[in-house]
């Protein structure tokens, strides 16, 4: 029955309810504002009330029930703060999402090995800026200026005028002029980085790719040093029983020069589409440091002699795990990163 103390009673009831999720709220909204709800059921008991006591009782009945529905609000506002602004609801009992774990890419892998074999040479590694200046890519490495060498390389020119031109450089050998600026022989340093040339892109060519110079100077270095240096590396990289042959080749910072090639990994020589057939595969440019270098960095050629190498990893990694399309290292689709996981 109706009465000012059962009023009351839910009053203070209304403080102590709680709801810790979505459906307990519900159910004390039907509990309390529903159809058949406690509420509902006072207002249909206010019809047996009095006239003189109706005033006050509406009264309290209407505070009543706006309480209940603040104290609805309450608790829903609550809950979805819990769960996010009520977008989503989260359950910390769930197993949480896997993580992939990463792999080094397979350039990263190739140039620390390449590193690595230098080091144990004795070599130490050596670093420069991607965006150099005409004069350590070009100028102080012997080529002349309007030299037609310069078109060899397309160049990506960031500040063409003057006398000394801003340039993406196109080759690590810049890092020798770098080198020979900062240190008297004896010389002997690998010079790892990311070079760029204005080429289109294809399976075998790219506007960004990965070298690794190598800069040997000290008293009485001769062609067959460079040849047995080559010969170590060739064989720590692509097994113990890789040939070499060298060719003679011009580039302007090293005379005589010479491009190097290895037998071939997969058909050991008797020549297959990988080889295409020659049994050879190029691996890499080198040269007696060209005494106009050493000169224009301030070492004396009468009584220093020097070899530079300097090789692509993209090529060296292509070689070696005989992948067919230099796109492949710059996609980065997972299909193909995965293949070297295992790879340490
Ligand atoms: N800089 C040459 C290039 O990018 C590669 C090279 C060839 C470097 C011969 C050398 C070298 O140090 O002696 O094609």
């Amino acid at each position: 029955m109706i009465s000012q103390q059962k009023i009351e009673e839910l009053q203070a009831a209304l403080q102590e309810l709680k709801a810790a999720r979505e459906q307990e709220l519900e159910e004390l909204r039907i509990q309390w504002l529903g159809k058949k709800g406690e509420i509902t059921r006072l207002f249909e008991e206010f019809r047996t009330v009095s006239p003189e006591q109706k005033r006050e009782f509406g009264q309290r009945l209407n505070q009543l029930k706006t309480a209940a529905q603040n104290r609805i609000n309450e608790l829903r506002e609550a809950l979805d703060q819990i769960a996010g602004g009520g977008k989503a609801s989260f359950d910390l009992t769930k197993p949480g999402d896997r993580m992939d774990l990463g792999a080094r890419h397979p350039i990263s892998i190739t140039r620390e090995e390449i590193l690595s074999i230098f080091r144990k040479f004795g070599y130490s590694v050596a670093e420069g800026p991607e965006i150099e200046d005409d004069w350590h890519v070009f100028s102080a490495l012997n080529f002349p200026p309007e030299h037609p060498a310069r078109d060899m390389q397309d160049t990506f020119f960031v500040s063409p005028g003057g006398e000394n031109p801003i340039l993406l450089r196109t080759h690590t050998s810049s890092v020798q002029v770098r080198t020979m600026e900062r240190q008297q022989p004896p010389i002997r340093v690998v010079c790892p980085g990311r070079v760029f040339r204005n080429e289109a892109i294809s399976a075998r060519a790219h506007c960004i790719f990965h070298q690794v110079e190598g800069l040997y100077i000290d008293k009485n270095v001769s062609f067959a040093d460079l040849k047995q240096a080559i010969l170590l590396f060739a064989r720590e990289m692509f097994g113990p029983e890789t040939q070499i042959r060298m060719r003679p080749s011009y580039f302007p910072f090293t005379e005589p020069s010479a491009e190097v090639d290895v037998s071939c990994n997969i058909c050991h020589g008797k020549g297959c589409n990988i080889c295409k057939g020659t049994g050879w595969l190029e691996i890499l440019g080198c040269g007696m440091v060209d005494p106009n270098v050493l000169r224009a960095n301030g070492i004396d050629p009468e009584v220093y002699s020097g070899f530079a190498f300097g090789m692509g990893i993209e090529r060296i990694a292509m070689l070696k795990w005989q992948v067919k399309d230099l796109r492949h290292y710059f996609e980065n689709d997972l299909r193909f990163l995965r293949e070297f996981e295992t790879v340490i």
